[in-house]
C-alpha cells in the first residue's frame, strides 16, 4: 500500500516524497465518556493511513486522496465544501497558530484502514498530517500538542466536538498494548494485551456514521446540562465521574428522564470499564464479556446512539456460546461492534454472524481481525 501511494505521489508531482504511516484504532471499553472527562482504554490498530509528503515551491497546496481517487488544489486556509479536505486543513490552521507554521507543501494520503467504519480513519487522518508537518517542517510541537491540534481540526473544521481519545491512541498507540486514559488528567498507563484464548473480532455494519455529528454534539449537551443541574444542587464537582450513581439517583426528580438516562450511561460506563480492567487482571474473561455486553445496553437504550444493524449484530451473538461479549464501537449510529471470540470458534463466528447479518440487511458484512500496533510514525 506504501509503494502505491509512494509511486502515485512519484507520478502526480514528479518529487521524492517523506512518508509516513498512521494507524487507526479500536476502543475496548469506555464509550462517550471521553468528553466528560472519565477513562477510555483504546489502542492503535495495524490498519493505517500512509501519508507521502513533500514541500513545494507554489502558493498552493496539492491533495490526492488516494482511496478516493480525488485531486484538489488550494490557496486558502478555510473550512472547505470538501469534508475530507477539511480533516487537513483544519490541521493546517491549527499549526499555523502555533510559534512556527509549515509552508505550502503536495500530499498523497490513503491506506488500508476502512472509512466511516468506527476505526477513527479521521483521527488517523488528523494526527498523520500533524506529525508529518512537524517532521518535515521541524516545527518542534510537542506529541500533546499535535494530539490536540488533531482534536481542534475536527472540532473547528469537520464540527464534531469530539473528546481526545481517537487523537490520543493514534499518537500514542504500541504493539500489543492497550492504552488506559484518565480524559481528565491525560495521564495514561499501558496494560498489556494478553487474551490468550479469545480475540476480539470486529464486524462492520456498513452503515456510515458520518451524518451523525448534530446527535454526537446534542449527547455532549445532555451530558453538560447534567453536570450543570447537579451543580444547582449543591455537588461541587467538574464532570460526571465525580458523581456516583447513587448521587445522581437521589436527584433524579431534578432532571428530565432524557438528562438521567444519558448521564447513569456514563457513570455506569466508566465503571463497567474498571471492572472490565479488574477481570482482566484476573484473565476473568466472562466477566470481561458482560461489561462489553453491559455497555452495549447502555450505549443502546440510555445514549441512544445505537442503530438496528449494530443491535442485530450483537443480538445475534447472545446464542453463540463461543462469544462472550459485544458492543457498538465508537461514536455510534453506524460503524462497527466489536466481540470477544473464542479463537478456534472464530471461522464458526465469522459464518453464523454473516448468515444472521443477511437474514435481515442486504449490505454485505465484513469481519476484521486487527493487531495492536504502534502510533503514527515515519515509515
Ligand atoms: C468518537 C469520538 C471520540 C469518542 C467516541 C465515543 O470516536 O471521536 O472522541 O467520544 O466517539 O466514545
Amino acid at each position: 500500500m506504501l509503494e502505491e501511494i509512494k509511486l502515485k505521489f512519484v507520478a502526480l508531482f514528479n518529487a521524492e516524497p517523506i512518508c509516513f504511516r498512521s494507524p487507526g484504532r479500536i476502543n475496548i471499553i469506555g464509550e462517550h465518556t471521553d468528553y466528560n472527562n472519565g477513562f477510555v482504554l483504546p489502542a492503535a490498530i495495524n490498519k493505517s493511513i500512509y501519508f507521502a509528503i513533500a514541500p513545494n515551491s507554489l502558493q498552493k497546496f496539492r491533495f490526492f486522496a488516494y482511496d478516493l481517487n480525488e485531486y484538489i488544489e488550494i490557496e486558502d486556509i478555510a473550512q472547505s465544501k470538501i469534508q475530507w479536505a477539511n480533516y487537513l486543513l483544519g490541521v493546517i490552521d491549527g499549526l499555523n497558530r502555533k510559534h512556527k507554521s509549515p509552508g505550502y507543501f503536495d500530499l498523497v494520503f490513503g491506506g488500508d484502514l476502512p472509512f466511516g467504519a468506527g476505526f477513527s480513519s479521521s483521527a488517523a487522518i488528523e494526527v498523520g498530517l500533524a506529525f508529518a508537518l512537524n517532521k518535515v517542517y521541524d516545527l518542534e510541537n510537542s506529541a500533546m500538542d499535535l494530539t490536540l491540534i488533531a482534536q481542534k481540526a475536527e472540532h473547528d473544521f469537520v464540527g464534531v466536538k469530539c473528546g481526545i481519545m481517537d487523537q490520543f491512541a493514534v499518537m500514542h498507540g504500541k504493539a500489543d498494548k492497550l492504552i488506559k486514559l484518565d480524559c481528565r488528567s491525560l495521564e495514561y498507563e499501558y496494560h498489556d494485551f494478553k487474551l490468550k484464548d479469545y480475540s476480539f473480532v470486529f464486524a462492520d455494519t456498513g452503515v456510515k456514521h458520518n451524518l451523525a455529528e448534530n446527535e454526537y454534539n446534542l449527547r455532549r449537551e445532555q451530558c453538560e446540562k447534567g453536570v450543570e443541574i447537579m451543580k444547582e444542587n449543591g455537588f461541587p464537582i467538574q464532570s460526571l465521574r465525580d458523581l456516583s450513581l447513587a448521587e445522581l439517583e437521589g436527584n433524579k426528580t431534578q432532571m428530565s428522564d432524557l438528562i438521567f438516562r444519558r448521564c447513569s450511561y456514563v457513570i455506569e460506563e466508566n465503571d463497567r470499564l474498571q471492572n472490565a480492567l479488574r477481570a482482566m487482571e484476573k484473565n476473568d474473561w466472562k466477566r470481561f464479556g458482560e461489561q462489553l455486553y453491559g455497555s452495549h445496553e447502555g450505549l443502546r437504550h440510555k445514549y441512544e446512539v445505537s442503530c438496528r444493524e449494530l443491535d442485530i449484530l450483537v443480538e445475534a451473538t447472545y446464542d453463540m456460546p463461543f462469544v462472550l461479549g459485544a458492543r457498538m464501537m465508537g461514536g455510534g449510529f453506524g460503524g462497527c461492534t466489536i466481540n470477544l471470540v473464542l479463537n478456534e470458534a472464530i471461522p464458526e463466528f465469522k459464518s453464523q454472524l454473516q448468515k444472521a447479518y443477511a437474514a435481515h440487511f442486504e449490505k454485505p458484512l465484513k469481519i476484521y481481525e486487527m493487531k495492536l500496533s504502534d502510533g503514527v510514525g515515519m515509515c
